[in-house]
């Protein structure tokens, strides 16, 4: 009976831990700052990334309900920027996600030229919704969403519930786990290695190499 239970206590205790430890989502999202376009282009390029690219593929609808979630999560309303095809400067929202989907299934969006390098206030315009007397003013600044890598072989970050409430504990699991590259650097050791994710808030995760000491941290 007590075994039993004790078995039940630890089964629960690890689902606990592990529930407590959600891996990082294909999106990185940041609500916090607007950018212009180029701005949030060399953020993506600058942590391995690339902006968020809506494009007709067979994970479209995945990836705009994906988008909904994360966006939605993080009190994330306003415009950010996103590419679709060949072409990158289009802004979008939670609200007009329908609008891009079926732009991007209409063959709305994407095509060589079509408003490269210029912003569209809402894609509601584009698909007719807005008329033709009042033209929003051009957006020049929005968030910044980008895609970030799977990596293989990461171990990533996770927090422990600990004794201590004023002192934050991790513990890293190994999986492939989708990240940007934080930072690249020589460490004496895995656990300085992930020493230096502990202390980083920024840091989801940490891989190792032994033949060269290289330390990386992710995004
Ligand atoms: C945005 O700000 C919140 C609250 O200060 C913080 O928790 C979050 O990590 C920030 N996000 C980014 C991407 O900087
Ligand atoms: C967006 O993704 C599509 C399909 O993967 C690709 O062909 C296109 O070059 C990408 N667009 C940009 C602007 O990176
Ligand atoms: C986003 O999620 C909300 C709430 O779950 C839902 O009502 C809405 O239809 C979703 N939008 C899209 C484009 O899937
Ligand atoms: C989107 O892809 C589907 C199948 O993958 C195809 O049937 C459809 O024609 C494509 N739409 C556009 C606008 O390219
Ligand atoms: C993107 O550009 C390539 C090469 O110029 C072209 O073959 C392709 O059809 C373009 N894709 C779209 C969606 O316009």
């Amino acid at each position: 009976m007590l075994k039993s239970l004790l078995f039940i206590f630890l089964i629960v205790h690890r689902t606990m831990i592990e529930s407590a430890c959600v891996p990082p989502v294909k999106y990185y999202v940041d609500c916090n700052n607007t950018r212009t376009l180029s701005q949030a282009m060399s953020l993506c390029f600058q942590y391995g990334m690339t902006l968020l690219n809506v494009s007709n593929s067979s994970s479209l609808f995945t990836d705009i309900s994906l988008l909904n979630s994360t966006l939605t999560a993080a009190n994330c309303y306003s415009n950010f920027w996103f590419s679709s095809g060949n072409s990158t400067g289009y802004v979008g929202s939670v609200a007009t996600l329908g609008d891009v989907l079926a732009g991007v299934l209409g063959g709305l969006l994407g095509a060589v030229g079509q408003l490269l390098g210029s912003v569209l206030g809402g894609l509601a315009c584009l698909l007719g919704g807005c008329s033709g007397t009042t033209t929003p003013p051009p957006i020049t600044n929005a968030f910044t969403i980008c895609t970030r890598q799977l990596q293989q072989r990461v171990i990533q970050k996770c927090s422990s519930e600990s004794v201590r409430t004023d002192m934050k504990t991790f513990h890293y699991i190994e999986q492939p786990m989708f990240g940007g590259v934080l930072d690249r650097l020589i460490s004496r050791s895995r656990s300085t290695c992930s020493a230096i994710c502990s202390s980083d808030p920024n840091c989801v995760g940490i891989s190792f190499d032994d033949t060269n000491s290289t330390c990386t941290l992710y995004l």
